[in-house]
C-alpha cells in the first residue's frame, strides 16, 4: 500500500543565493519535505553543498529534511547530517561497499534511512535489506543535474518496487527524482510512486512554486 502522496522540492533548481528564502516558500507552499542534493564531485560530476547549508536551513522550515547524498564513502558523513537535522538520509546502492551497515548507522543516528538507484541498477540489490529501508529512491536520470529528461523506462522500476514493498509488507516510501514534471507524474503516480521530487518543474514554473505544487499534486493523485 502506498503512502499518501508527499512532495520534496529540490533545492538545486531554487536560487542559491536565497536558500532561506525558498525553504521557507515551499513549506508555506504546503510540500511536506525539502529535498538536498548533496554532491561531491566524485560520485557525480558537479558539487554543491554540505551539512553546513542543511544546519543553516533548520530554522527556516518545518518541512521534513530529505537528504540525497550522491557522494562516494557516505558512511563518514551520516552523524554530520542527522546532527545537521536531516530528517531522512538517503544514500546510493552504488556508493556503498556495505549497504547494510550503513542504512543500521543511518537509523541509529535517529534518521530514516533510505537508498538510491541509479537507472542502471538493478531492484534486486535491495531483496536482502529491505528491512533496514524506510525509502527507496528510483533515479529517473543519472544523477548530477536538475532539468534533465526522464527516462521512460523507469516506469516498470518503479511499478516493479510498488510490488517488491507490497509483497515484503513494507510501508518505506516510494519516491521519484529527477524529470517529474507535469506531463510525467501522472504515469509515476499510477506506477505506485508516493513520494515526488520536483526541481525544476517547481522553482522555473512561470505561474510560480505554489501554482505547479497544486498542479502536480492533482494530476498525481488523479492518477493512483
Ligand atoms: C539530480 C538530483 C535531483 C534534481 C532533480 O541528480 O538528484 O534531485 O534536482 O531535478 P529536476 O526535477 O529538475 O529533474
Ligand atoms: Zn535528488
Amino acid at each position: 500500500m502506498a503512502n499518501p502522496i508527499s512532495f520534496s522540492p529540490s533545492l538545486l533548481s531554487s536560487d542559491f543565493a536565497a536558500f532561506g528564502q525558498d525553504a521557507k516558500m515551499s513549506a508555506e507552499a504546503g510540500a511536506e519535505l525539502l529535498h538536498f542534493d548533496v554532491m561531491d564531485g566524485h560520485f557525480v560530476p558537479n558539487i554543491t553543498f554540505g551539512a553546513g547549508v542543511v544546519s543553516a536551513l533548520r530554522p527556516h522550515s518545518n518541512a521534513l529534511f530529505d537528504i540525497h547524498l550522491m557522494i562516494e564513502n557516505p558512511d563518514r558523513y551520516v552523524a554530520d547530517f542527522a546532527r545537521a537535522g536531516a530528517d531522512i538520509i538517503t544514500v546510493h546502492a552504488e556508493a556503498c561497499t556495505h549497504l547494510q551497515r550503513v542504512l543500521s548507522m543511518i537509523r541509529q543516528s535517529g534518521a530514516k534511512a533510505g537508498v538510491a538507484l541509479n537507472p542502471h541498477t538493478p531492484l534486486c540489490i535491495l531483496e536482502n535489506v529491505l528491512g533496514d529501508i524506510d525509502l527507496i529512491l528510483i533515479m529517473t536520470v543519472n544523477p548530477g543535474f536538475g532539468g534533465q529528461s526522464f527516462i521512460p523506462q523507469s516506469i516498470p522500476k518503479v511499478r516493479a518496487a510498488r510490488e517488491m514493498l507490497d509483497g515484503a509488507q513494507s510501508k518505506a516510501w516510494l519516491e521519484v527524482d529527477g524529470g517529474v514534471n507535469s506531463t510525467t507524474i501522472g504515469s509515476i503516480a499510477n506506477a505506485g510512486a508516493d513520494m515526488f521530487v520536483a526541481g525544476s518543474a517547481l522553482f522555473g514554473h512561470p505561474q510560480g512554486f505554489e501554482f505547479a505544487l497544486s498542479e502536480l499534486r492533482s494530476l498525481a493523485g488523479s492518477a493512483r
